[in-house]
């Protein structure tokens, strides 16, 4: 059964309860994939997270001439890069995941040459690509938009320069960053991204050979090489996944333990959490979040990283939802992430948008009600609005929550909640 065709049924009033592992972060994986195509030869990614993104990159790697074992038992991906790739990333995969258009810069490091088909919006905003086309041309790429894709040569190789970013962008650091390690001489990229993520990929591209300076502080600064080598590399734990969990339990006035998790990649969300009355300390390989009563409203600013991530905003808000006083949550990344507010309302939050602030009013009591997640951080948060929710909760279009959170149902059943997985009556009705 496909999960376009599923819904989560959640009855509500669930304490979460136990101990969840947190496998590799999706925010890493594609990037890392996209990385082994920077080296021939046999590349292999470990702790892989179960989830579509992966199988997606895994078709489209081959499609560019790559054989890719994905273990999914095993949480491995075995990428063997031939002499010769392709340079074609068509809009059938490129549609289904925006990110794999960071097979852009390492297809131009590559092959001199790239054609990526243009992913187009999403659910959560407009998501414009102007920073990495920006940063390529620097290195010497010429780009071009043509028939949905971008076309991009650079016949005489790519040649280090400094790049200034307007905005750190994952996505754009990522991307500059690829394409620079096999340029001639130095590239310097200021105001880069520093989410822990970046700091992942730079720590396997040095494991390749690739001379990269600063990751995880906003200058990147990268000695260009003639060729790298491939490499063995575990994927940097999910923090957006582990900070769901922390959210939940608190939600759920339980006692959740999260392994294999980097509270120091979550300071700003565990102090938040910390805020709302939970006790959160430390164990060996993750950390334990306490809830004896119903949080405390807390603000929260969204901001690049080490600031609070966008990705856990809606998380955030359905812990609002319910808390005792009203919060002010403010969206600086991606305007279109209070879509998802207007679902939560549907469950009886108090909720007012202005432009990229909310005021969330704290109700003693949500009531379930069906739902529709528009992304993958929208449908965690429904189902946790679920859990504290009087009477029955269906989330539908639970694809999106598969993409970014693997086995999230049976990990909520794991910890004592009421979720099943069942087939969707109305899949395919009101878009
Ligand atoms: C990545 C994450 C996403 C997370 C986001 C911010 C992946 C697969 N996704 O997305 O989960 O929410 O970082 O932490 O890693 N922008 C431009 N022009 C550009 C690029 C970005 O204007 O060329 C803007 C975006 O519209 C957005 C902001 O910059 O407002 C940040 O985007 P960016 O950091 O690039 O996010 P992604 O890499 O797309």
């Amino acid at each position: 059964m496909q999960s376009s065709q599923e819904r989560f049924r959640v009855v509500g009033g669930a304490r979460l309860a136990g101990e969840v592992r947190v496998t590799g972060a999706k925010n890493s994986v594609l990037k890392t994939m996209a990385a082994a195509l920077l080296a021939e030869g046999r590349t292999t990614l470990t702790e892989v997270p179960r989830i579509y993104d992966t199988e997606v990159m895994s078709e489209l790697l081959r499609r560019l001439g790559c054989q890719v074992e994905y273990d999914v038992e095993a949480g491995t991906v075995a990428i063997d890069v031939p002499a010769v790739i392709g340079h074609r990333a068509d809009y059938d995969l490129v549609r289904r995941i925006r990110a794999s258009i960071c097979v852009l810069g390492p297809l131009i490091a590559r092959c001199g040459e790239a054609e990526v088909a243009m992913p187009g919006g999403d659910q959560i905003g407009s998501r414009p690509l102007d920073f990495h086309m920006a940063g390529l041309t620097k290195l010497g790429a010429e780009l071009e938009s043509e028939h949905g894709f971008i076309v991009a040569r650079a016949p005489h190789g790519l040649t280090g320069a400094t790049v200034w970013l307007d905005f750190p962008s994952v996505g754009a650091t990522e991307n500059v960053l690829m394409a620079a390690v096999l340029a001639r001489g130095t590239t310097v990229i200021d105001n880069a991204a520093r989410e822990p993520e970046i700091v992942d990929l730079v720590q396997m591209l040095q494991q390749m050979g690739a001379k990269v300076d600063g990751g995880g502080s906003s200058t990147l600064t990268i000695e260009g090489v003639d060729r790298l080598s491939p490499t063995t590399h575990a994927i940097v734990p999910d923090r957006i996944v582990a900070g769901t969990w922390a959210f939940a339990a608190a939600m759920t006035r339980g006692d959740v333990t999260v392994r294999n998790a980097r509270p120091q990649h979550l300071e700003i969300a565990l102090d938040k959490l910390a805020g709302t009355g939970a006790v959160v300390h430390g164990v060996e390989d993750g950390f334990r979040v306490v809830m004896d009563r119903r949080p405390t409203a807390v603000d929260a600013v969204t901001l690049p990283y080490p600031g609070l991530a966008t990705d856990l905003q809606p998380v955030v808000m359905a812990l609002n939802a319910i808390a005792d006083g009203a919060a002010m949550i403010t969206e600086n990344i991606f305007e279109g992430r209070f879509v998802f507010a207007s679902e939560l309302t549907r469950l009886g939050a108090h909720v007012r948008t202005d432009g990229h602030h909310a005021v969330v009013r704290g109700q003693p009591h949500l009531s379930g009600a069906p739902v529709r997640a528009s992304d993958i951080r929208a449908g965690a948060a429904l189902t946790l609005a679920g859990l504290v929710a009087q009477g029955i909760t269906h989330v539908h279009d639970i694809y999106h929550v598969d993409r970014g959170y693997p086995g999230f149902d049976q990990q909520l059943r794991d910890l004592g909640a009421e979720v099943t997985r069942e087939l969707d009556p109305d899949a395919g009705f009101g878009g």
